[in-house]
């Protein structure tokens, strides 16, 4: 099986550092060229540092990641502590890093990875706002050409929003930079909260990660512990939804999820539905069906798949 080359984008996160764990615990299929760091969650420091931690719980210090932009094109940061806790990785009692953060910014990773690599051998991973693609994108538009795919995690439609009553956080925090690559003609996969709120972990699910009592099981379960509490108490869910995992998990079982492809379009204008992810489920207009729109997921082949691979590391 060819080995899957991607660049993981990331605001590190709970959900992001189980995507990350998720990726670095299957080389087999997946080949992590590099994970650059995006403001979004917590600001770009805490990203960044949160972004190493989860390589060194991994024992993956050899990936190398980058700080990438920390601030939204053309608006301030919006952050979400109140999900995440102050450091971003609230939950787990983790090592401050020892490794480093390449000198390079992480934009110029992207656009010097894309332009040496195979075209169409490079799959962008995005898991946060999406400043740090639209910046690559607009400083060097010759390597959108070149992107084999982009799986991101962002938007809602018939679930509707969570940080505003129409906007999904990780689009709201940056609606241009999102707008610039939905309209970027490159292949998308889009995991909006209409799947990732079905991926939710459950306490059978929960004390499954915590069973595997290894240093990764016993951090992805108090992570867990930590992240779901604002979403139980906000929507009175059963767990904590594993938004970014679904990217990963897309990336190695692609039939555990099922959508459709449609037009999504992006509310740059109206303070009102600001970063709405405006999804022609539809087809009732003959605007290009430019992503694919994930709506389904078999949960409990998703967690399988995560218990299993967890245990790897
Ligand atoms: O809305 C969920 C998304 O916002 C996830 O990527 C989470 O990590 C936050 O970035
Ligand atoms: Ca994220």
């Amino acid at each position: 099986m060819t080995r899957r080359k991607i660049i993981i984008d990331t605001d590190p996160g709970q959900d992001d550092a189980v995507a990350i764990l998720l990726a670095l615990a299957s080389p087999e299929e997946l080949d992590v060229l590099g994970i650059t760091c995006v403001a979004g969650n917590v600001p770009l420091a805490l990203t960044a540092k949160n972004a190493r931690m989860i390589c060194e719980l991994a024992g993956h210090t050899d990936v190398p990641v980058f700080a990438g932009c920390d601030r939204p094109l053309g608006r301030d940061l919006v952050t979400a502590e109140h999900v995440h806790g102050k450091t971003g990785l609230d939950g787990p009692d983790l090592p401050e890093p020892k490794m480093s953060l390449q000198d390079q910014h992480a934009v110029d990773f992207i656009i010097e990875t894309l332009r040496q690599q195979t075209t169409g051998t490079v799959t962008l991973c995005p898991l946060g706002p999406l400043t740090n693609i639209a910046t690559a994108f607009e400083r060097a538009p010759d390597i959108v050409d070149k992107v084999q795919e982009i799986v991101l995690m962002g938007g809602a439609y018939f679930e509707v929003g969570n940080i505003t009553p129409t906007a999904e956080f990780n689009i709201y925090v940056d609606p241009q930079a999102a707008d610039i690559v939905f309209k970027s003609g490159a292949p998308i996969v889009v995991m909006p909260l209409d799947v990732t709120h079905k991926a939710l972990v459950t306490t059978p699910r929960n004390e499954a990660f915590r069973a595997l009592s290894t240093p990764v099981g016993i951090a992805v379960a108090q992570m867990t512990d930590f992240f779901e509490r604002f979403d139980k108490q906000k929507y009175g869910s059963a767990g904590a939804p594993l938004h970014d995992p679904c990217v990963t998990a897309y990336l190695l079982r692609p039939e555990l999820f099922s959508g459709r492809q449609i037009n999504v379009e992006i509310e740059t204008q109206s303070e009102l539905t600001l970063g709405m992810t405006v999804a022609d489920w539809w087809g009732v207009t003959d605007r290009p069906k430019n992503a694919l729109f994930i709506g389904e997921i078999d949960a409990d082949g998703f967690f399988a798949l995560l218990t299993e691979r967890m245990a790897r590391l």
